[in-house]
Order: C-alpha cells, then sequence, then structure tokens
C-alpha cells in the first residue's frame, strides 16, 4: 500500500522569477453565482478551479443551472433565476464562502432546500446570516447555529431591510445582498467595518442599480442582470504567500503578475510596508470593476508592527501569514483585535500560536490578540498540526523557508481549496518545499 505523503519546506537560498498565482477565490464564487442570475450567456475566464470553487460550481449545476467548461471559459447559460429544487442537499464542503452566500441567493427565491459541509465548515457560526435573513421574514433552519441549514419555504412576503453590520464580514454583507436581488424595494445596510466589496462591485457590473455613500450600501430590486464577459484576477490571498516568503528569503525578487488589489483585500500591503518591506506595485489597470496590478517584492529586513481592529477586515485572511512575517521581523508585533480570526476553517489565533510556539517564536498569546517578539533567525523544526486548515498549512510552509529547521505540515489535502499548484509554484521559483512520506 502506497504511504500517503505531506509536504516539508527549508531554508532557501532565493527565490526568483516573474509568475502568476491562482485567480481569485472569492470573485469567482461571485462571477458564478451572479452570471447565474442573468438571462443569457456570460463567459467566465480564469476561473479558479480550487475544491472550493467547484463546490459552488456543483451547486448551481444541481440547482439546473448549465455551466460548461470551454477550452478558454466557463460559459455559464443564465436563465434570469433559480427554478429547479435539486434532488438532495447541497454540499459545500469547506467552503464557507460558498455556503453563505448561496444560503442568502437561495432564501428569498422560495425553494426548499438543505446546505451542508465538511466537519470544519460544519463547526463555524451561521447564525450571523440567519438573524438578517429572518428580519427579511425568510426562513433559514440550523442545527444549533450551525450546518445543515435548511430553508424553509414558508409563503411569507419577503421584504428589504435596513441592516446594521457590527460584524466586518463580506460573507454576511453578500448573503443579504444576494437575497435582496430577489425582493423587491430598497434594501440597506450600514456597515460598521467595510469588507471587502467583490459582491457590490460585480452585482453592478451586471448591471444591478447598487450604490455606496460612506459606509452605506443600498441596493434596490428587482434587478435585471445582464450577461458579461468577466476575466477573474490572480487572488492576492495566494499572492501573500509568496510576497512574504520573498520578504524573509535572502536574495530574492518576484514580480507577481496581473493580481487583484481590491483596496478591502490588500491591508496586508499597508503594513508590510509599515514594517519596512520592498514592495512595488506596477501596471495597474481595472478589469471587471476591480482594481488589478503587478507585484513587485524583493527581500527586506523587517521591522515590527502593530495591528488593531479597523484593518482586520482588510487582511482577514492574511493574518496567519501576517504573523509569519512578524516572526522574522525586528522587534515587538502587537495584533489586537482578533476576535474573526476564530471563526475561520479553524481558530486560526489558536492555530498560528501553537505552531509558531512550537517553532519556538516567542509569542504571547491572549483571548482576543497576540504579540510576536520578533528575530531574524527562528529555530523550526517542528510538526505543524494544521487543522486542516489550508492558510496554516501555506503559512508554515513559508516560515520553513527561513527557519534554521526543516518544517514538516501534519498534512497536505486541504491546500488545494485555495491553491491547488501551490508546490509547483513554489518551486518554480527556488523554493525547497517537498513531498514526504507520512
Ligand atoms: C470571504 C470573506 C471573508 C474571508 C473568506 C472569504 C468572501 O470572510 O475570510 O475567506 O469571499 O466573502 P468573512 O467575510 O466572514 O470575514
Amino acid at each position: 500500500m502506497k504511504k500517503p505523503f505531506t509536504l516539508k519546506s527549508r531554508k532557501s537560498k532565493s527565490l526568483n522569477g516573474i509568475i502568476f498565482v491562482p485567480s481569485d477565490k472569492s470573485i469567482s464564487i461571485r462571477a458564478l453565482i451572479i452570471s447565474s442570475l442573468c438571462l443569457g450567456n456570460s463567459k467566465i475566464f480564469n476561473l479558479l478551479e480550487s475544491e472550493d470553487v467547484k463546490h459552488t460550481l456543483k451547486s448551481l449545476k444541481e440547482l439546473g443551472v448549465k455551466i460548461l467548461k470551454k477550452k478558454k471559459y466557463y460559459e455559464v447559460y443564465g436563465e434570469g433565476g433559480l427554478y429547479k429544487k435539486p434532488k438532495k442537499r447541497l454540499y459545500l464542503g469547506n467552503s464557507g464562502t460558498g455556503v453563505r452566500l448561496i444560503t442568502g441567493l437561495l432564501a428569498s427565491r422560495s425553494l426548499n432546500i438543505t446546505l451542508a459541509g465538511d466537519d470544519s465548515l460544519s463547526s463555524r457560526p451561521m447564525k450571523r446570516i440567519i438573524e438578517p435573513l429572518e428580519l427579511m421574514n425568510l426562513t433559514v433552519q440550523s442545527k444549533k447555529g450551525c450546518l445543515p441549514l435548511k430553508i424553509v419555504n414558508k409563503n411569507k412576503v419577503p421584504v428589504p431591510i435596513e441592516y446594521n453590520l457590527k460584524i466586518g464580514s463580506a460573507q454576511i454583507k453578500s448573503a443579504i445582498l444576494l437575497a435582496s436581488t430577489n425582493i423587491k424595494g430598497t434594501t440597506t445596510i450600514l456597515e460598521k467595518f467595510p469588507s471587502r466589496n467583490h459582491t457590490e462591485i460585480m452585482l453592478k457590473f451586471f448591471g444591478a442599480d447598487i450604490n455606496r455613500k460612506g459606509k452605506k450600501i443600498t441596493i434596490n430590486s428587482p434587478n435585471f442582470l445582464k450577461p458579461k464577459d468577466l476575466i477573474i484576477p490572480g487572488d492576492f490571498s495566494s499572492a501573500a504567500f509568496l510576497i512574504v516568503a520573498t520578504l524573509i528569503t535572502k536574495n530574492s525578487k518576484l514580480k507577481i503578475q496581473q493580481v487583484g488589489l481590491n483596496f478591502y483585500r490588500t491591508g496586508l500591503l499597508d503594513v508590510l510596508n509599515k514594517m519596512k518591506a520592498k514592495i512595488f506595485i506596477t501596471n495597474k489597470k481595472i478589469l471587471n470593476g476591480e482594481l488589478v496590478g503587478d507585484i513587485e517584492v524583493s527581500s527586506s529586513q523587517l521591522i515590527s508592527t502593530s495591528v488593531s481592529k479597523q484593518i482586520i477586515p482588510r487582511l482577514i485572511d492574511e493574518l496567519p501569514i501576517l504573523f509569519v512575517a512578524a516572526s522574522f521581523a525586528v522587534g515587538k508585533s502587537k495584533f489586537t483585535g482578533l476576535e474573526e480570526l476564530k471563526f475561520k476553517e479553524s481558530d486560526r489565533l489558536e492555530s498560528m500560536a501553537l505552531a509558531l510556539k512550537d517553532a519556538g517564536v516567542n509569542i504571547n498569546q491572549k483571548t482576543n490578540s497576540l504579540q510576536i517578539s520578533g528575530n531574524t533567525k527562528q529555530p523550526g523544526g517542528n510538526i505543524v498540526k494544521t487543522f486542516s486548515d489550508h492558510r496554516i498549512a501555506m503559512s508554515m510552509l513559508v516560515f520553513g523557508l527561513a527557519s534554521e529547521n526543516e518544517i514538516f505540515i501534519d498534512e497536505k489535502r486541504m491546500i488545494k481549496t485555495s491553491f491547488p499548484n501551490f508546490k509547483e509554484v513554489f518551486n518554480s521559483i527556488g523554493a525547497d518545499i517537498v513531498n514526504v512520506s507520512k
């Protein structure tokens, strides 16, 4: 019998190259969902073919949407809505974005449907979307606030809402917005901590009447969404691993091309700038309403920083890799307002604190905060418990590229939820990441 493989990373001499990263996961999922609502065909170029995106694609097909993979793009044959009740429950795997956005989408469309996911997704909080949807007169039943979710059509008339969103979460915001596309009237969301606005940008690109003034978003429905062709940019969250790897590896220089640079996704660049990272953005342009550009980065001696609550939604998925950057920076870095980090694919505050501590990093973990005393040399030499979380696995493999001793991860399976060719891309720029049998 073949032994299962995992990965290890080793101190690498230098990282160099001009590369692309896989396409954006958040935008790919939204592209499939929103083009399904149009009347007519949309073409999606560069759709991310990762597990999370495949689960959304499969769910939409089960809801009767015809989606074909052509040579250069995916073609979505929109019929102006969703009309078919799937034969069985929809399964969204590990994808929080998939399950929360599709629940919002379906809740206002009078279909009785159950949504489920893997163990990690089944432990993540869903009350946060159920509460606003219920205010819209929609019924979503849960198992103590978690999956499986059951959308029940109680024949109540759905109503638009004015919702005060206190958590900085694009998934909650998007669930409300997608539900609102089928509810007559004006829905308003007040965002206390603004989060990624891909849903707003894409709805507008497809012709929806959606606007933002300061922290207030309004959408007037019904909307007539017109089919479009979309090109998905590179995923900034995947680029983040390459950016930090280049910064902490000596004699390195990397150019990452056509990466999404949405303001609400790129808080990491602001923080790294303050840490004295050598990063330049070139070739900026707008692609289907989204800012994209090339990122040029070279090895840098980073200095410590402090990060607090207001910026967290703009770098929520990059916190694990930012902790790695802080580990190799000179001085003590402070991260506060980390409560949302606990509700991701794992409790990322706990999983990163454990992994870094085991790797010999001097850290001080509190309920919602973390202090990291950085050092240019870090021991490493541990087997990381990833808690089946792709971003923990990738962050710690990057740590191993600069630490004195190798880093092993306990499993590599989950990496394909967002960055299927992670090892190949890193190997192509000279990173020493190899398969090892468990
Ligand atoms: C996402 C939003 C974020 C992020 C997730 C993707 C999205 O979650 O962590 O990986 O595509 O809307 P929250 O909005 O719940 O913080």
